[in-house]
This record gives structure tokens, C-alpha cells and sequence, in this order.
């Protein structure tokens, strides 16, 4: 991967399939090193490009997590992608602690560990919560509780950092058409409950939710800290 010292360098967890991998390729087109750590990472999903590096890592493993993170030349923003969701697998203990712990606690350990760096380039951090922040649902109780969870301590890091220069920001998206929701879009009585709510009408792509993410890095969103932005289509406002 090309990299001089005033390139920017971006780490995107979950990089390796959907709005992380898109993410990475919406900063790799802007001329920045990016590293995607991710599952799969040489899968079907896993963004190519000569300026994106994926990483098999697993975010639970704390110690490989600090450690790569730690490691890195500079970094200039963290985005925290990676997500899973188990549905009424959730409701087992284990399962809610291993969705809790992707989604959430990693989230932690990543910006903890990306922070030095990231005041040293008084860079920024964006994590993605769902329309799930805003919803409880019976059907997947982790997944909306770390959603939920990932709101809060947006806006606590959010404060943290402030004045050493390091904002922190997440996008909620709606809807999006990537390998998670595959499931939900192959069934057309789910699908068309979620378009009859959607004003758009319409799924949202992964590129849209990573041109959000890359505006929130972005110099335009300089006195943007703490904030939630809803990439949905409108689905919150009915
Ligand atoms: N697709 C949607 O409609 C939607 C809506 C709202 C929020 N989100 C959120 O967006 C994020 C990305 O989801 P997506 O739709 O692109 O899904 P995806 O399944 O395409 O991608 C998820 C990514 O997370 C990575 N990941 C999962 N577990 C991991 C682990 N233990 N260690 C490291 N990486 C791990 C995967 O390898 C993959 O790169 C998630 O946080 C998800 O909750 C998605």
C-alpha cells in the first residue's frame, strides 16, 4: 500500500464487506491509505483497490486489536463499522454478549486505542449506529441495545476528546442494500414493509451511507462533534 507521510490514513473496521467496504473505497478514491480490518477479508465482499489494505482480524480479540491499532504510522480517522446482528439468537446470554462485544465494546477498545494518534492528528472518529438507536425490537434485543449503547458513547467520547481536537460523530442508517440485510430483502413481505415506511421508496446503497461518513471526516464538518445523522431515506420522520 503506497503511503507518504502526509497521506491520510484512515482504519475502517468492518471494511471488509458492505458500508465498511464501501467506506474504504470512498476514502481510497480520495487519495488516502486506508487499512479495512475485517472477517473475510480476502472474500467476495472485501474492497480492492491499491490504496486499501484488508486485514483479517476479529474485533473481539482485544489484544490483536490494540495492538494493530497501536502499531500504525498515524491515523487521521477511525470508522467503527463492524456489526452483527443474531436476531432471536440474542435472547441466549452468550449470544448477547458476543453481539454486544462486536458492536459495541470493540467500538470502545478501537477508540480508546485510536486516540492518541488521533490527537496527535487531531483527526476524528465516526461509529455507526441504525435506525435501531432510536427503536427497541423484540426480534434482535443486542443488536438494538448496542445500537442504542453506540449513541451515548458517541456523544460521551464526543466530550472527552473535544478539546484535545478529536471529534466524534456517528451515522444511523436506514434500510441499505448490503450482505446483513440480504435476508430481509429476499422476503417480500419484510421488503415491502420496509418500502411502504420509507419515503424514498427505495433501499439505500452502501456508498451513500460512506459519502456521509466521509463528509463527517471531513474539513465541512468542522464543528460537528457528538452528532447522530440519519442516512434513511426520511424512515425516521413517519
Ligand atoms: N445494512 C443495513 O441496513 C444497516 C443498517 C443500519 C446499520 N448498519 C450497520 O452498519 C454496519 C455495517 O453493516 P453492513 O450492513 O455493511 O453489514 P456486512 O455484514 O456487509 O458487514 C459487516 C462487517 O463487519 C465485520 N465484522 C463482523 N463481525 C466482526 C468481528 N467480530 N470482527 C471484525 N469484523 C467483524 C464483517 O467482517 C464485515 O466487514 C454494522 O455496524 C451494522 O450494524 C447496517
Amino acid at each position: 500500500m503506497p503511503q507518504t507521510l502526509n497521506t491520510p490514513f484512515i482504519l475502517v473496521t468492518g471494511g471488509t464487506s458492505g458500508i465498511g467496504a464501501s467506506t474504504a473505497l470512498h476514502f481510497a478514491h480520495a487519495g488516502a491509505s486506508v487499512l479495512a480490518l475485517g472477517l473475510d477479508a480476502q472474500g467476495l465482499h472485501a474492497p480492492r483497490h491499491p490504496r486499501i489494505q484488508c486485514q483479517e482480524l476479529d474485533v473481539c480479540d482485544s489484544a490483536q486489536l490494540n495492538q494493530t491499532i497501536e502499531g500504525l504510522p498515524r491515523l487521521d480517522a477511525l470508522i467503527n463499522a463492524a456489526g452483527i446482528s443474531r436476531h432471536e439468537k440474542e435472547y441466549q446470554p452468550e449470544t448477547f454478549m458476543q453481539v454486544l462485544h462486536t458492536n459495541l465494546t470493540a467500538v470502545m477498545q478501537a477508540s480508546m486505542a485510536a486516540a492518541p494518534h488521533l490527537q496527535q492528528s487531531r483527526g476524528c472518529i465516526v461509529n455507526v449506529a441504525s435506525l435501531y438507536s432510536y427503536f427497541g425490537s423484540k426480534d434482535r434485543p443486542a443488536y438494538s441495545a448496542s445500537k442504542g449503547g453506540i449513541v451515548q458513547l458517541t456523544r460521551s467520547l464526543a466530550q472527552t476528546w473535544a478539546t484535545a481536537g478529536v471529534r466524534v460523530n456517528a451515522v444511523a442508517p436506514g434500510w441499505i442494500a448490503t450482505p446483513l440485510s440480504e435476508g430481509l430483502m429476499a422476503d417480500p413481505e419484510a421488503s415491502a414493509g420496509i418500502l411502504s415506511r420509507t419515503p424514498m421508496q427505495r433501499w439505500g446503497q452502501a456508498a451513500e451511507v460512506a459519502a456521509v461518513i466521509g463528509f463527517l471526516c471531513s474539513p465541512a464538518a468542522s464543528f460537528v462533534n457528538g452528532a447522530v445523522i440519519p442516512v434513511d431515506g426520511g424512515y425516521l420522520t413517519v
